[in-house]
């Protein structure tokens, strides 16, 4: 393993476990959050802490885990941000999930200051980013990608790399998204189905996760569900309604028509409506129960 000198920004719920495996993995991290309150524990496993983004963008790479557009562009395009203080030929790997229009302007503005720009969003929950299990899915220039690898090999399981365009991944990400929400969906109405007529919601999701369904995106959803389980939020429903908002962006720019992802939209939009901002995002999959009377 190639020890890296990597600067990463965004300790929430799932850059906490990814920063923490990056020191584990032996690479020297430097760690910056815009509360610094989070940065603390990480202190205690090896990492050094920041206190300001340039002081994070000193190494080979820094690596962002943020919220939304809006967090990774303030990061990178501020004053003092990631792009002025990003040394020529150093990577950034953009681990958020956010807009393909986001990431082509990140691509451009990177290589026109002589860096590097990898977006590699992952697909996993806190935990198996606490675990190192993430599914990581890359796009970017392929000496990009390989200087990448034993960061991706830290934080994660295995690494899909699906174009040299990073915008690519995004889009990918985003499609995937999409699709857990159509499940958290339609597991919701059926869920409400059978519960409302009296058949016992676990003894339904054994049935289903041992036979047609048996998918962890089923059992994840499925068991918190049955178990109403919505809080703590692993991924709250606000980045839920944005990641279905951003896929219906991609969708209206490449002209394609996603009928089912318009009814997610609202399905999230109803929920967050209604004091779900909290809420881990599986919880628009009560709604159905909801509109049944349950
Ligand atoms: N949670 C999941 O299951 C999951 C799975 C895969 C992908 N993702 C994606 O991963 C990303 C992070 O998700 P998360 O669940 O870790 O979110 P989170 O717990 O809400 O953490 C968000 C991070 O972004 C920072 N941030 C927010 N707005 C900012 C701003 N304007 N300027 C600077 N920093 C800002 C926060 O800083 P503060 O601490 O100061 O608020 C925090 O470090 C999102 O794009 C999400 O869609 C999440």
């Amino acid at each position: 393993m190639t020890a890296m000198r990597v600067g990463f920004i965004g300790l929430g719920r799932m850059g906490t476990g990814m920063a923490a495996n990056l020191v584990k993995a032996g690479h020297q991290v430097t760690v910056y959050n815009r509360s610094p309150d989070k940065a603390a524990a990480l202190t205690e496993l090896g990492a050094t802490v920041a206190r300001t983004v340039a002081e994070a963008c000193g190494g080979e790479a820094v690596v962002t885990m943020l919220a939304d557009d809006h967090a990774l562009e303030s990061v990178v395009f501020g004053d003092g941000g990631i792009l002025s203080s990003l040394p020529p030929g150093a990577l950034h790997v953009s681990c958020s999930t956010v807009s393909v229009a986001l990431s082509r302007r990140l691509t451009q503005a990177h290589t026109g200051r002589g860096q590097q720009f990898v977006a590699a969003p992952v697909f996993g929950r806190p935990d198996a980013a606490a675990a190192a299990k993430l599914f990581v899915v890359a796009g970017g220039a392929e000496d990009a990608i390989e200087r990448s690898r034993p960061l991706f090999d830290a934080m994660g399981q295995r690494t899909f790399v699906m174009s040299n365009q990073p915008e690519a991944a995004n889009l990918v990400k985003l499609s995937g998204n999409f699709l857990i929400a159509a499940v958290i969906e339609s597991l919701g109405e059926a869920m409400a189905l059978v519960g409302k007529g009296g058949v016992d919601p676990h003894a339904y999701l054994d049935m289903l996760t041992s036979t047609l369904f048996s998918a962890p995106v089923y059992r994840t959803y499925g068991d918190l569900i049955a178990n109403r389980r919505f809080e703590p939020a692993g991924f709250a429903a606000p980045l839920g309604y944005k990641d279905i908002s951003l896929g219906l962006a991609a969708g209206g720019d490449l002209r394609v028509p996603l009928p089912l992802a318009s009814l997610l939209r609202d399905r999230f939009l109803t929920l967050l409506a209604s004091g779900g901002e909290t809420l881990d995002w599986s919880a628009i999959g009560q709604l159905a129960a909801r509109d049944a009377g349950e």
